[in-house]
């Protein structure tokens, strides 16, 4: 074969593969193409490399570069044809699957329990007014729940109706309950601390009420007692002003109703209002000396006061919730909005 001859061949060679990559419209013609062109096997230029053979020995090198220059030109051209492809696919596969206009899929939180975030504010609030937190169990005994409280064996406030009692065998039977309210907790601190006192305990209490829109079995309170020498009703209403003021942001009348706990003397009922409506939340007093015995305070060196309110009782109040029950349904719907 006259090396002119192969040489033309090659040229057309790689004419035509350029001219076949180029126009592939899709990955698979472009793929066909390879293959017919540069396939190992039985591809067009391995067939063209066959010619070397008869090419005169004299002009073989010269033939052999050639090969070599056309075999990258035509590998070069395939390169390119396929580079191209991908990147038309690329942005038309991204235009179909990102629409910038499409609003983004925002990815739920979950949150605290309007219940929680509202201890954890209740708890700051009083925090800058010198109390400290302390806590008490909830499965409580009866010196803590009734006896210390100033509360004897025969009082109606021991009732089982009232209190949810832990079933025990024989002589523990009745020894144990759910604690029916945080006042358990201010004996557990006076046991432990010596006067002057300023604490809060909040947490749940239980009580075997009937559910409706105000009262509900297990519920909150925020407790706080405060001992100290001198300390008055004047106190009391104070802390409480302050303390409303916090939490609803605004300016809340305090209103006390006389009233009776047998841990507190006088004892009250404390109303708040606030957007002109009262709302009871909860009783307060000064602690009765008999407690202060009760936990070896000298009544006549120390005075002290002592508040009660119910946790959903305010919180239902501040986020406009007519019926507490809402807080326990479990509805994410309910709970997504605090
Ligand atoms: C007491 O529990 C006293 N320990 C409060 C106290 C403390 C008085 C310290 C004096 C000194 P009372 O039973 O009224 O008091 O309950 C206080 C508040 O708890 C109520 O005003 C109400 O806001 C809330 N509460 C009572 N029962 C329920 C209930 N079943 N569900 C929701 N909240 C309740």
């Amino acid at each position: 074969m006259a090396l002119s001859d192969f040489l033309a061949d090659l040229d057309a060679l790689a004419a035509e593969a350029e001219a076949a990559f180029a126009s592939a419209a899709d990955g698979e013609t472009l793929e066909e193409a390879r293959v017919k062109f540069l396939g190992a096997k039985s591809g067009r230029l391995k067939e063209v490399q066959k010619g070397i053979a008869s090419v005169d020995k004299a002009d073989k090198p010269a033939a052999g570069k050639r090969f070599n220059e056309v075999k990258t030109l035509i590998g070069d051209a395939y390169d390119a044809a396929r580079v191209k492809w991908e990147q038309s696919t690329k942005t038309a596969g991204t235009a179909a699957a990102f629409d910038v206009s499409v609003p983004g899929a925002r990815p739920r939180l979950g949150r605290l329990h309007p219940i929680t975030q509202t201890i954890a504010e209740l708890t700051d609030i009083m925090g800058r007014l010198g109390f400290t937190v302390t806590e008490g169990p909830e499965v409580e005994d009866l010196w803590h729940n009734f006896e210390a409280l100033n509360i004897p064996l025969e009082h109606p406030a021991r009732d089982p109706l009232d209190n949810f009692y832990l079933a025990a065998a024989g002589a523990a039977s009745g020894k144990r309950l759910l604690r029916s309210q945080t006042s358990t907790v201010q004996i557990r601190a006076m046991e432990r601390m010596k006067p002057p006192l300023r604490i809060i305990s909040l947490g749940r209490v239980y009580r075997p009420d009937t559910a409706d829109a105000t009262h509900y079995p297990m519920f909150h309170q925020i407790e706080g007692l405060l001992i100290d020498r001198h300390v008055t009703m004047a106190d009391l209403k104070s802390v409480l002003r302050l303390f409303a003021r916090s939490y609803f942001e605004d300016d809340v009348h305090i209103r006390f109703r006389p009233s009776f706990f047998p841990f507190t003397e006088p004892s009250v009922e404390v109303d708040m209002s606030w957007h002109d409506k009262w709302i009871e939340m909860g009783g307060a007093g000064m602690v009765d000396p008999n407690v202060l015995e009760s936990v070896g305070y000298d009544p006549d060196e120390v005075t002290g006061f002592a508040f009660g309110l119910g946790i959903e009782r305010v919180c239902a109040r501040r986020h406009a919730v007519t019926d507490i029950r809402e807080f326990y349904k479990n509805d994410v719907r309910f709970l997504h909005q605090f």
